[in-house]
Order: structure tokens, then sequence, then C-alpha cells
């Protein structure tokens, strides 16, 4: 009996510990901005997440505004557990108006920011309005001609949207026949870079699967600019780092990763060694808070028994 009441009131010690331990400083990085969670890598103050996220996310009256060289967009959803995220832009073209004269931002990220954000391989770029000079037509280095349907998705369907009736499109090109097709549908991998004015395009629009799910027309696909974000091996990190009751950052000079462990910050985690030496000022608390709640478990497991 003896040793079995033992390990149960040390389990409980440990768990206690790991409560009273994680208490005010869990989440120091966690924010809310409107209904949307900021997290992990993402954040909304300079320290915290990963360092390819940082000065990208601002909130502006509860609306999620993401930033890029090439403008603002606002974010839509972020799905942690598939790493994407979903970005608006207003100037963007969709099934109900197509938007020309070049005012969308179409999608430019700053060279040292692209291995971590990215329009996912199931997006759609559809380029519109884009002059017979465009690279798109002229032909990228290697000649590749890059338009054509990405996961389903593509011009001819769109063109079936009602945004286009006052248009009447065109979708004969000179490499295919008389002036460049209306509508010009690709992949971002295939361009790395979607600029307006360096295309010679008008205007843009943006769509993605739902894959596995099927919907019947371009008026039911989910318009906006699908992105997939990537830490670049600095999950585990992260996962160590909040598994010890700390939150992820950087340091914003060295750009590493840190562990901010509430009044001190870590290169590891919130357990390492070099924590034992600064945590002077707050484990008497922990101790004596855990043990107070220790003798109470003690003496309630006592007097059940008793
Ligand atoms: C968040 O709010 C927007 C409207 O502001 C709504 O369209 C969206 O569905 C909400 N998202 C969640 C996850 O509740
Ligand atoms: C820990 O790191 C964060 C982010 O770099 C910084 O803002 C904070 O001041 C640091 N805290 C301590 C106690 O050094
Ligand atoms: C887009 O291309 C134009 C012309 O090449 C260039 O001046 C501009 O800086 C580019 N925009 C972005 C956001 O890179
Ligand atoms: C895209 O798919 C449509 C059918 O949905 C087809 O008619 C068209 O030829 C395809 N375009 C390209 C460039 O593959």
């Amino acid at each position: 009996m003896a040793p079995f009441l033992l390990a149960t009131l040390f389990f409980k010690f440990h768990l206690l510990v790991l409560l009273v331990h994680g208490y005010g400083q869990a989440n120091t990085c966690r924010s809310f901005c409107g209904n949307l969670t900021i997290d992990y890598p993402f954040t909304l103050q300079s320290g915290c997440g990963h360092q390819g996220f940082r000065d990208l996310l601002f909130c502006i009256n509860d609306v999620l505004m993401l930033h890029i060289s090439s403008g603002s967009y606002r974010v839509l959803d972020i799905d942690y557990a598939y790493q994407s995220l979903v970005l608006h832009d207003p100037h963007m073209s969709t099934c109900d108006s197509i938007v020309l004269g070049g005012r969308g931002n179409g999608f430019v990220v700053e060279p040292w920011r692209a291995p971590y954000i990215n329009p996912t391989p199931d997006n759609v770029f559809m380029l519109l309005g884009c002059s017979a000079r465009s690279p798109l037509f002229t032909g990228f280095p290697g000649k590749h001609l890059p338009c054509r349907n990405v996961s389903g998705l593509g011009c001819e369907e769109y063109y079936g949207c009602p945004a286009w009736n006052v248009i009447d499109p065109r979708s004969d090109g000179p490499v295919y026949g008389s002036g460049p097709p209306d509508c010009c549908a690709m992949q971002f991998e295939s361009i790395k870079s979607v600029n307006l004015s360096k295309l010679d395009c008008q205007g843009y629009s943006s769509a993605y699967s739902l894959a596995p799910l099927r919907v019947s027309g371009p008026d039911e696909w989910a318009y906006g600019i699908q992105v997939k974000y990537s830490v670049q091996g600095s999950e585990n990190f992260c996962r160590a780092c909040e598994a010890t009751g700390g939150s992820c950052g950087y340091d914003t000079d060295g750009n590493s990763d840190l562990c901010l462990c509430g009044s001190w910050n870590s290169s590891s985690n919130c357990d390492s060694v070099q924590s034992r030496a600064s945590y002077k000022g707050k484990w008497p608390i922990e101790v004596a808070l855990a043990g107070l709640s220790m003798s109470a478990i003690f003496w309630g497991n006592h007097i059940r028994l008793g």
C-alpha cells in the first residue's frame, strides 16, 4: 500500500508543479484579432513567434491584415493543423466582379520571406487582360508557357461567371490565334511572383480547391489566396519549449530561436539547466504552493484511507 501511495503522491506533486509552473507564463505570446487566434509561428508582438513571420501580421480594428511587398491582404482564416492561411484582396476579381486597371495586389513576397510563405500548389491564379507582350505569352526563361488548369480550376470554367457577361471573353491567343486570351490560369510555382505590372496584366483572380470536395461551378469556388506556411525545421524546438510551459519566440538581435519562460529566456526550453540558476525569485513560491497542496492531498488521502 505504502509504495503505491507514495507513487500517487509523487505523480500528484509533479502534476501540481507543472500546473503552478505553467500558470502565469504560458501563452505570453498568444493573442487574438477579431475571432482569429494568433499563435506560433505568427505573432502581433516583436520577439514572439518565428522570425520568418516577423512584421507580417497587424490587427487593425479587429481585422487581421497581412503585409508583404505586393501589399496588404485581409486574413480570412488561419488553419494551424494544415499550416495554411487564406487571404483576401479587395481588388481581386471574383465570380461576381472583375476588377481591371491593375489595382489588385497580385502576390509578391520579399525574397528573404519566400521560404516561409507561398501560395499552395492547389491555388490557381487567373491573370486577366494581359497584353500580348506579357512574359506569360512571350515565354519565361526556358520559354515555357505557364497557362494551364490547376486542380481542376481554370479559365474556361471561370468564363462562365456572371462577371464576364458584360465582357465576352476571348480565349484565343497569339500562341493560339488572334490576340492573347483574356485569362491565363497558373500555379504560383510556375512564375514565383504575381506582379501585375511586370506581367503587363490588368487584373487577376485567385481561387483554391477544397479537395476532395467537388463543387459544381466557378460560382462555388473558394475565392482568395490560399497560402502555405512553413517554419523550416523549428517545429521540434517549439514543441519542446511549449511542453515545458514556454512560449516560442526568437532573439530580435540574433534571429535565433528563443523559448520565452516568463521572467527569463532560454535557448532550449524552460526546464533546461540554465533555468535552475535563474529561477531564484520564483521557485520558493512555487515550491511552497506545491508543498501546501501536497500536504492537503496527503491529508485528504490519509483521512480517506483511515
Ligand atoms: C469569424 O468572423 C467572421 C465575420 O467577421 C465570420 O465570417 C467567420 O465565419 C468567423 N470565423 C469563425 C471561425 O468563427
Ligand atoms: C526575452 O526575449 C524577448 C524576445 O526577444 C524579449 O522581448 C524579452 O525582453 C526577453 N526577456 C528577458 C527577461 O530577457
Ligand atoms: C513589380 O514590377 C515592377 C516593374 O518591374 C517593379 O517596379 C515593382 O517594384 C514590382 N513590385 C513588387 C512588389 O515587387
Ligand atoms: C482546362 O479544363 C477545361 C475543362 O474543364 C478544358 O476544356 C480546357 O481545355 C483545359 N485547359 C487547359 C489549358 O488545359
